[in-house]
């Protein structure tokens, strides 16, 4: 039987691990966080991490590493060692190397603050606010080779207000992606899915 043990790697603040690790503790979402990854020393998912009681809590600075593909290696060799069986971005704002996703493929799983395919990137909040559009939202979605491009898991929306600034917005669509994350964690553990084409189909 396939291990629930996840990676999750972070760049940020962590509160959607945060959400995570309380799903988890509530009997919600039946993972286990094995690891987690920063790229940044003083990302608050370092501290979530280890209050939470993760067993491996691990900064690795891309700095120390020779190219992308060296430092992407050293986090997949962590991973591997520490038996995670998915790895979960929540808001990792490093691209990974092709040879990262080959290695992980259909096993990796982002978070993303727009209904993709629109505003894919590292500004997705900006560039929706800057549109003007009408609803955004969240996708969670399977990680391939093109940035923000692989088959969606699970999206919600949430409306733009007239007078929304980045950071109203993006706390409208984290509400969302706070409940969405680790129901989508769960159902993928639980029932599983299979793809074609681009089209996610979940079991029951
Ligand atoms: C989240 O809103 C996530 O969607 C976004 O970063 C934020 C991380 O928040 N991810 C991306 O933009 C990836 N391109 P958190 O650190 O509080 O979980």
């Amino acid at each position: 039987m396939q291990s629930h043990r996840i990676a999750v790697m972070a760049s940020g603040k962590g509160s959607n691990l945060q959400v995570i690790l309380q799903a988890m503790a509530e009997g919600r979402c039946p993972v286990e966080v094995g690891l987690v990854i920063a790229d940044k020393p003083r990302a608050g998912a370092l501290d979530i991490a280890r209050q939470a009681g993760v067993p491996q809590v691990r900064f690795l600075d891309p700095k120390g590493h020779a190219d992308r593909t060296a430092f992407d290696m050293a986090c997949a060799d962590l991973i591997e060692r520490t038996n995670c069986q998915w790895i979960v971005l929540a808001g990792y704002m490093r691209i990974l190397s092709s040879a990262f996703v080959q290695r992980f493929a259909g096993r990796i799983i982002n978070i993303h603050p727009s209904l993709l395919p629109s505003f894919a990137g590292a500004h997705a909040v900006e560039d929706a606010l800057a549109y003007g559009v009408k609803v955004s939202g969240c996708t969670v979605h399977l990680v391939d080779e093109v940035l923000d491009g692989g088959p969606i898991l699970a999206q919600a929306v949430v409306p733009v207000h007239d007078d929304d600034t980045r950071d109203s917005l993006h706390a409208r669509i984290q509400q969302q992606e706070h409940r969405l994350y680790p129901e989508t964690l769960a159902r993928i553990v639980e029932h599983g899915f299979s793809v074609e084409g681009r089209t996610v189909h979940w079991r029951t």
